[in-house]
């Protein structure tokens, strides 16, 4: 291939274009302007920068025209400048932050794994993000954990805090941020927002008479108990009376109800928010935000006698790491949340005491929280007595990390319960990845190998029909995915993807290469499916990675691409025909073996 045709197809390539049916076509479009262009950049003339596109009809086997081109090129400039838009503002993803009394189990890594996958999704768009996860260690239950094995709390939650580093490590989670909130500047930020809102007359001293839950870390009213017990997790609850600062609550009950239902994409999924619709008209009482007799904790800054009330200081976790009152300009690049990713218990604070907040410091409230169901095991709730807890490890060293997230992910629908089971899981692993995912790439691959020595070949100008059945499942899947990931359906998206690698496996079966390669005159429709193949796996590479990081990175590398795949960005990255002929390929070892 000669160094211009070289050249132009690798413009085409990262431009997503194909075939024009005029001869070549050289234009320039300035885009000084862009701050981080998808396409390749080249100083123009008076050292402006120029985006270059040479347009070619060297090749035409896509069944594109003209207009359709044009169309597709106005759609990207649109989606391009829409991003550059969004791109003002990171999205920002949080997952709770988890208490440090226990070890993280397959419950708390489901929100952090989902967020991550998230996260992993917008930057596969070219979008900024910011994604928080971290550690709450104050409060009474952390404190007593800490002297039950004879420990400061400090140095419990340090030893603590590292089980979840490392496991969240472990589950190649990319968060940008982890906040413990015995961070001094945690601490700092929540006295000074603590302040504000006494300063502004909505926090006042009274006397607190109630229950108190402390491995909930919540106050209950008589009313609210079901047969004496938390009517949350049903353990025992404790009598508290004493003198705390309330936060006027009551005082937000209209706005806050006005906003959910102005706003349905508040709260989500829709039973959710109907549960907190018909709490907020139940009438709102206002929230005891400190505690006398504990001493773990925040201290007040208008009253050091006291300390912050645990979830009042551990919401405040979502504007500390962002350094809310302590560096303006970062604060405003990042706020508001895009979406508070919850289990479904701790919704009221997320949906009610915590907009309440905001509101009361005049703060901009997040996008979405987004309650999800809880797991059971084998059927039943998981706990210690029960001893049915179950560590993300013992499942990792079983069926490795990537099978980890897709199980989670793919299994069960966000916003519902689901029940785990290790037959369930082992089923899915072998259906679905070592079997669909897999042995389609292997087999993929190990065809290019056999038959082109492993160079992709140039594929002919002559589209057949199983070729149009597979472009189209690829033009239709990454829209799928996005509708999907826009309403936090992870088991849709993947549902989506997993259609596609269906399409793919058809391919293959019907296009019969073994055949093609025993007659020297189909040589050239040899090259065609060989190619037709492996673009369908660089399309899988990409819609799996932000589920399946190492499985998208490995198949990036198997394919032969010299660069990271993360320098990809969908849509244009998914655009058919993007594979550089004449690259080399390798089959590698096998991505999922299966398991007994
Ligand atoms: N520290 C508070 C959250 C403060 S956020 C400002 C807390 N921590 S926690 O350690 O109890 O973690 C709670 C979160 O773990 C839940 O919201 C949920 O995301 C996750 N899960 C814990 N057990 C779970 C299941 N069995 N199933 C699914 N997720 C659950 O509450």
């Amino acid at each position: 291939m000669g160094s211009r045709s070289l050249m132009s197809r690798v413009l085409r390539s990262s431009m997503g274009m194909t075939i024009l049916p005029s001869s070549s076509i050289f234009l320039t479009i300035p885009v000084a302007f862009m701050s981080r262009p998808p396409f390749p950049r080249f100083s123009g003339p008076q050292g402006r920068v120029h985006t270059s596109f040479i347009l070619d009809n060297k090749r035409s086997f896509q069944a594109y025209n003209y207009r359709n081109e044009r169309k597709r090129m106005s759609r990207k400039f649109y989606l391009f400048l829409h991003r550059k838009e969004k791109m003002n503002k990171s999205f920002y993803v949080t997952t709770p932050i988890y208490y440090v009394n226990d070890m993280p189990h397959i419950g708390t890594a489901y929100t952090t794994v989902a967020a991550d996958a998230l996260a992993r999704y917008h930057r596969l768009k070219g979008e900024e993000v910011f994604f928080l996860t971290g550690t709450d260690e104050h409060g009474q239950h952390v404190a007593r954990a800490a002297e039950r094995h004879g420990v400061s709390p400090q140095e419990w939650a340090d030893r603590m805090v590292v089980h979840f580093t490392e496991v969240w490590k472990r589950l190649n989670i990319s968060n940008d941020y982890f906040i413990r909130t015995t961070d001094p500047k945690h601490v700092e930020v929540a006295r000074k927002f603590i302040q504000l809102l006494y300063d502004k007359g909505d926090i006042y001293l009274d006397t607190y008479e109630g229950w108190y839950c402390v491995p909930d870390e919540s106050f209950w009213l008589p009313s609210q108990l079901v047969d004496g017990k938390c009517p949350q997790c049903g353990r025992e609850v404790e009598m508290v009376q004493e003198e705390n600062y309330f936060f006027r609550l009551s005082a937000y009950a209209d706005r806050l109800l006005s906003h959910i239902e102005s706003h349905p994409e508040f709260v989500q999924p829709e039973i959710r928010r109907n549960e907190v619709i018909s709490f907020i008209k139940q009438g709102l009482t206002d929230q005891s935000i400190s505690r006398k007799t504990i001493t773990w904790g925040i201290p007040l800054p208008f009253d050091e006698s006291q300390v912050m009330y645990v979830w009042f200081d551990a919401l405040l976790n979502y504007i500390s790491a962002i350094d809310y009152g302590l560096d303006e300009e970062r604060f405003r690049r990042t706020w508001p949340a895009d979406v508070h990713l919850i289990g479904k218990e701790i919704l009221r604070f997320h949906a009610i005491v915590w907009p309440a907040m905001l509101m009361a410091a005049d703060l901009p409230l997040p996008r979405q929280v987004f309650a999800h169901g809880w797991l059971t095991v084998e059927g039943e709730k998981m706990s210690k007595s029960k001893g049915n807890v179950i560590s993300p490890h013992e499942l990792i060293d079983e069926y490795g990390v990537d099978a980890y997230r897709y199980y989670f992910l793919r299994e069960f629908s966000f916003g519902y319960d689901g029940n785990f089971s290790r037959e369930n899981m082992t089923g899915r692993y072998n259906a679905d990845l070592a079997n669909s995912l897999g042995n389609m790439v292997s087999r993929v691959l190990a065809m290019v190998e056999r038959y082109r020595g492993g160079t992709v070949p140039e594929p002919s100008d002559r589209e057949e029909e199983p070729d149009v059945a597979l472009r189209e499942s690829a033009a239709r899947v990454f829209p799928e995915v996005d509708r999907s990931m826009e309403r936090l359906a992870f088991n849709e998206a993947l549902q989506a993807i997993w259609n596609f690698l269906a399409a793919i496996n058809r391919y293959v079966d019907e296009t019969a290469a073994w055949d093609l390669a025993k007659d020297p005159t189909l040589s050239r429709r040899l090259d065609t499916v060989l190619y037709n193949m492996v673009e369908a796996v660089r399309l899988t590479a990409l819609l799996v990675v932000p589920f399946l990081p190492a499985t998208g990175e490995g198949i990036w590398r198997r394919l032969g691409f010299a660069d990271p795949i993360h320098a990809h960005h969908l849509p244009e990255a998914a655009a058919w025909g993007l594979f550089p002929p004449g690259q080399r390929v390798s089959k590698g070892e096998p991505l999922f073996p299966r398991k007994k």
